[in-house]
């Protein structure tokens, strides 16, 4: 590889070192360049990040919820973290697929992911504090996937954006579902 090649590399690589993948094929060849592929698989990580933290508070309140609502928000918690959780996966391979390693460890989570986890020191929130998180960690969820969409869209990358909008969709949904709770 000609010198000024390596350089180039080395120095992106280490000015996106914290926020971005790091290769496991830089050199694929799937008609989508290297750059659009990394910004792809960027764009993909900070959505799975986003949608494992959501899947954990949608599981930790299935187990945690109490009162009155109890027996439909535990039910309609199970159905969502469900479907969550399978999801997970086909976001990951994605980023395999685009030669990255995908992130998949709690700290790369919480450092790549735009949803607070709260603590539960504080005491847990009632059923309307639960649905009301989960309202806004859907939302947040659309917000990424519509940022990642534009990304691999411009890279003409047409299976991440039938994966994004398939999730899209998902989460829309979700987000009305629960907030017709609150009304
Ligand atoms: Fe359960």
């Amino acid at each position: 590889m000609p010198k000024h090649k390596q350089k180039s590399k080395t120095a992106s690589k280490a000015k996106h070192k914290s926020m971005s993948p790091s290769f496991t094929s830089p050199d694929i060849d799937i008609g989508i360049s290297t750059s659009d592929r990394k910004k792809i698989a960027q764009g993909l990580s900070r959505f799975l990040a986003d949608a494992y933290t959501l899947y954990l508070k949608t599981h930790n309140f299935h187990w945690n919820v109490t009162g009155t609502m109890f027996n439909s928000l535990h039910t309609m918690f199970e159905t969502q973290y469900t479907e969550q959780w399978q999801a997970l996966d086909d976001i990951a391979e994605r980023i395999r697929a685009l030669g990255f390693v995908a992130p998949g460890s709690y700290s790369d989570f919480v450092r790549l992911s735009s949803i607070r986890e709260d603590g539960q020191d504080g005491g847990l929130p009632d059923w309307k504090g639960m649905v009301q998180q989960l309202v806004s960690g859907n939302e947040i969820l659309c917000r990424t996937a519509r940022e990642a969409l534009k990304v691999a869209d411009n890279g003409g990358d047409d299976p991440s954006v039938d994966l994004l909008t398939t999730r899209l969709q998902t989460h829309e949904k979700y987000a009305w579902m629960l907030r017709s709770l609150l009304e």
